[in-house]
């Protein structure tokens, strides 16, 4: 199969772990006989400092030509002080509401060898396999006014939804517990916020078309203690943007490292972005010790959703599974056996057990 793969390195770590994404598609593509061309555009830091806007117009056209895209993260301290219209973080909201990726699908899986990684008590992790659905393009992030007021003093920020945009996020929830194990957990603020009572509405409407789905509510502050206390009561769980966001960074404490986390940002037609979880991680950019797994875990991703390559997926997810076996490790997994590697060296344990397992043998 010929694909063509819009590539947005981004910011900070994001440019170390695009590179490993790319010697993993060489690796599909030779081990799989597809062509994958790929494209490179600015987004973020890299393109305010270029282009002086963090979206330019021709990463727009790109991304809406593409088959898929694959980005890797955008931020750091260079831009923090910019006005909020200019901060590489725009350009990341820009493209997701753009293209209409509506749709944030976050697994949660760790690898049995790295239970022992997790701050948490291993009994608690073991057997956890969580599929955070996060609304993207809606919410506190986008709505209008977000502003200052008398003199800088007031500020606000506005929590927007129409109900169409719950309804295809929680039917997104829906149909992804279908294909799991049929459990839905639903988080909102539905004791304080007027958002979350139509979004509670909304899931007890849905949840007639879908009976074979169990569903639960769940408020957003009980989530987040649950989430690492007894994380295999949940199965897919359904939230608003910013729950969402905030979750899903605590959730990858279950896997070891928020390093490990892939994400697809889709849409109905099954379009896609695909980025890690993580972001521009500056503390650690430049030194190449960045976990890229995250990253191609997100290929992965792309590969199943996007373009239907299930076996290709399963490839590359096998083989980060045997690279993690072996005791390769980045920084991050706080092992104090097998072998501390560089984010180079990682993707090559990677490529390695794909190349020896690829279809030609
Ligand atoms: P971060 O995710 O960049 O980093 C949080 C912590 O996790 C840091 O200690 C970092 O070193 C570590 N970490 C993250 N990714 C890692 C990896 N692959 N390997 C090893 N360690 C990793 O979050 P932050 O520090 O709060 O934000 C930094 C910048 O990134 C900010 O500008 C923020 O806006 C941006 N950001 C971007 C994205 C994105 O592009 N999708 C996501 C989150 C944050
Ligand atoms: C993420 C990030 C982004 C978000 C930021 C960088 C805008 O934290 O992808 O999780 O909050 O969506
Ligand atoms: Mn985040």
């Amino acid at each position: 199969m010929n694909k063509h793969i819009i590539l947005l390195p981004g910011d900070g770590v994001g440019k170390e772990v695009i590179e490993s994404a790319k010697q993993v598609l060489r690796a599909v593509a030779t081990e799989f006989g597809h062509t994958f061309t790929t494209d490179e555009q600015a987004i973020g830091g890299e393109a305010i400092d270029h282009y002086d806007t963090p979206l330019p117009e021709a990463t727009v056209k790109a991304c809406q030509e593409g088959d898929a895209i694959l980005l890797g993260a955008v931020g750091g301290d260079k831009w923090d002080t910019l006005p909020a219209d200019k901060r590489p973080e725009k350009g990341l909201l820009g493209i997701r509401k753009t293209l209409g990726l509506f749709a944030n699908l976050r697994p949660v899986k760790g690898f049995p060898s790295l239970l022992h990684t997790s701050p948490l008590k291993e009994h608690i992790i073991s057997g956890s396999d969580v599929l955070i659905v996060r609304e993207l393009t809606g919410g506190l992030y986008f709505g209008q006014p977000s502003e200052r007021r008398e003199n800088g003093n007031v500020v606000v920020d506005t929590l927007h939804y129409h109900r169409e945009e719950m309804e295809r996020i929680i039917d997104q929830g829906f149909q992804s517990a279908r294909l799991r194990h049929n459990h839905l957990t639903s988080v909102d603020k539905a004791n304080v916020l007027e958002s979350s009572r139509m979004w509670r509405e909304v899931v007890d409407e849905k949840k007639k078309e879908y009976p074979d789905i169990q569903v639960e509510h769940l408020l957003v502050d009980a989530a987040a203690m649950k989430l690492i206390t007894q994380p295999n009561q949940f199965d897919v769980m359904v939230t608003e943007n910013m729950f969402g966001d905030i979750l899903s960074d605590e959730a990858s404490v279950l896997t070891g490292s928020l390093g490990m986390l892939p994400s697809a940002s889709i849409r109905s037609d099954g379009v896609g972005l695909y980025e890690p979880v993580h972001g521009s991680a500056p503390d650690i950019a430049g030194k190449g010790v960045a976990n890229p797994l995250g990253m191609i875990l997100s290929v992965a991703l792309m590969l199943r959703h996007s373009f239907k390559m299930e076996g290709e997926a399963a490839a590359v997810e096998q083989a980060v599974k045997e690279s993690l076996e072996q005791g390769y490790h980045t920084a991050d997994l706080q092992m104090e056996d097998g072998q501390l590697v560089s984010t180079g060296q990682m993707t090559e344990a990677v490529v390695e057990n794909l190349t020896v397992k690829g279809v030609s043998d």
